[in-house]
């Protein structure tokens, strides 16, 4: 729903994001972020991946106390809540619904203004949580457990997808591989630590180059297993216990290189000079390094959010939410959770 006259600036937001298996809430007053709490779920570790029914009945049992916890540390009440944003998809059905049913219900009972949000906008726009946002229109490449996009994002909310995965996201291979390697979920956050202390000469892996500006990730991941399928069981062992990291720092180098090449073409190609680096792989190490280096090199702006708001959170949901009511936009207390919502 759209009307420049709705235009709304809250006095204080509350934001919620409940999509996979983070359960998040942030409060924003007079348009600063006031606090931004998480609460993930450890309860998928051992199943190597996110198990959706054990994820909703999570997020129920989380959702009023993270709450609570954000008004708390915002130093606000519920009664002074004033509009409230929620991620509706895409993401797992049964998780959505937790935290959207109770946005909805929420705003319902205190009658203020409710607006969802598409939680990979709540990404692409999570730069707008920092002191130096970009201006539009800028070149976003979006990189998480799920997704692998570049997309350039004018004012009003017109993104134009120019390229995309064509199997694996990259986060997907970082997962993948560090199952490979049995480093348990999500596996993003343990190859970076590893691979910081490893030489990414040590196994030259194939770089997908593809037209155009989409990727592929698969490859990588095949050419992981490869490597260590065609050893015997003990050799394969003794490889994993001396050159974990060096494996770790080898494929991770092999994703930035793809995923650079292919955004500096897109720079190139589009004379776009703004980049924003989003999504949960945006957390990794070398990837900002790589990017930032770019950007002098090539003299294009990077901005990249702080690490707390690459992983999932409800930060970046309150700050679109934010964006979008004061472009007047709303939504209506029917919306539904849409498990495929794409941007
Ligand atoms: O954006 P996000 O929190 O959730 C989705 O919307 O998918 O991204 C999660 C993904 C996981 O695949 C995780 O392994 C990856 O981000 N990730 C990382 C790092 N931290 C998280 N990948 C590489 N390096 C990291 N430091
Ligand atoms: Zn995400």
């Amino acid at each position: 729903m759209k009307n420049a006259d709705l235009m709304i600036n809250p006095r204080v937001l509350l934001a919620i994001e409940s999509s996979c298996d983070d359960t998040a809430s942030a409060v924003f007053v007079e348009g600063e972020i006031r606090s931004s709490i998480l609460s993930s779920q450890e309860v998928h570790s051992s199943f190597g991946g996110v198990v959706p029914e054990l994820a909703s009945r999570d997020h129920q049992r989380r959702i009023v106390p993270v709450v609570e916890k954000a008004l708390e540390q915002a130093g606000v009440s519920r009664h002074n809540v004033d509009a409230i944003a929620v991620t509706y998809g895409p993401g797992l059905a049964g998780s959505l619904l937790v935290g959207l049913s109770f946005a909805k219900a929420f705003a319902m009972s205190k009658s203020v203004p409710f607006v969802g949000v598409n939680h990979m906008e709540g990404h692409m726009y999570s730069v707008f949580l920092e002191e130096n946002p970009p201006a539009f229109p800028f070149l976003c490449l979006t990189v998480s457990g799920g997704h692998t996009e570049l997309t350039i994002v004018e004012e009003g909310f017109r993104h134009t997808r120019i390229g995309k995965t064509r199997d694996d996201a990259a986060g997907e291979a970082f997962d993948k591989v560090a199952k490979l390697l049995d480093l348990g979920y999500p596996g993003g956050p343990k190859i970076d630590q590893l691979a910081c202390e490893g030489n990414p000469t040590y196994i030259r892996f194939p770089r997908t180059n593809l037209p155009g500006y989409d990727f592929s990730f698969s490859g990588i991941k095949t050419a992981m297993l490869y490597h260590l399928g065609r050893m015997t069981d003990e050799a394969r062992e003794i490889e994993i216990t001396q050159h974990l990291a060096d494996l770790c720092a080898s494929f991770q180098a092999a994703v930035i290189d793809m995923l650079l090449a292919t955004t500096l073409r897109a720079i190139s190609e589009t004379g776009l000079r703004q980049v924003a680096v989003v999504g949960g792989v945006s957390a990794n190490t070398a990837l900002r390094a790589a990017i930032n280096k770019a950007g002098i090199e090539h003299g294009f702006s990077v901005h990249i959010p702080a690490l707390k708001y690459c992983m999932d959170n409800a930060a970046m949901i309150g700050v679109t939410g934010l964006l979008k009511l004061r472009a007047g936009i709303t939504s209506p207390l029917s919306l539904n959770a849409q498990p495929n919502l794409s941007v």
